[in-house]
């Protein structure tokens, strides 16, 4: 099976694991990637939030959320009292998954990761885990959910509420809330709507904080 395990250090904080991270292997994805876009923040921060994985900006630069879905997701941390830049962010999987648009040869689509390689990618997720020891988790959209939770989390279902959880042998306190791309491919007229959704879920982190 896929597996970034004989890649993780067994000592180190994050710039060994970064490090590592770099020159990871565990799965088909870093062939056609740039580079491995490792988690970034305040490793003593009290909020840990995961997306799905990098995107063609985040692909370009090696940050998380450095593009328009980062720039949603930092108003709305804002907005609900979590300064932003107490935080670490990661995501599920640390490569850029896209296949090419047939019509504009350079322009990259994103596609969605497969259970195996988000899978493959658990174990970095795991030594972040391990290491930045959040109070919170804030699970970002479908993707991230069944990374953690497994196969049958549901945003729609489990959003908005702290739930208590086993992952990657830690107990977790995590509160789901909807990717925040979802909110810029909203239609104009539900976008509001969208976005006071993700408010609303993030508030629910905030008070988890106490
Ligand atoms: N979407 C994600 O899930 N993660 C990023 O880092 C950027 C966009
Ligand atoms: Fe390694 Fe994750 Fe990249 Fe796959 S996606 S090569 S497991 S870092």
């Amino acid at each position: 099976a896929y597996t970034a395990e004989p890649f993780v250090p067994r000592r180190g904080g994050l710039a060994a694991l970064r490090r590592a991270a770099a020159g990871c292997r565990g799965c088909p994805l870093h062939r056609d990637a740039t580079r491995t876009v490792f988690g970034e923040g305040d490793t003593s921060a009290r909020v840990l939030l995961i997306g799905e994985q990098p995107g063609d900006q985040e692909d370009r630069q090696g940050k998380p959320f450095v593009g328009p879905a980062g720039r949603v997701l930092d108003r709305a941390l804002d907005e609900a009292g979590i300064d932003p830049g107490q935080t670490y962010v990661t995501n599920a999987v640390k490569h850029f998954k896209f296949s090419r648009d047939p019509a504009h040869g350079k322009r990259r689509i994103h596609k969605p990761p497969t259970l195996r390689e988000m899978s493959a990618c658990g174990p970095w997720l795991a030594a972040e885990l391990a290491l930045v020891e959040p109070e919170v988790v804030v699970v970002l959209g479908a993707t991230a959910g069944k990374a953690l939770l497994g196969s049958s989390f549901r945003v729609t279902r489990q959003r908005g509420a702290l739930m208590e959880e086993d992952v990657h042998g830690r107990t977790e306190r995590l509160v789901a809330t909807i990717h925040p791309s979802a909110v810029l491919r909203a239609d104009k007229d539900d976008r509001d709507a969208v976005y006071g959704g993700l408010l609303a879920d993030l508030e629910v982190a905030a008070r988890a904080l106490g």
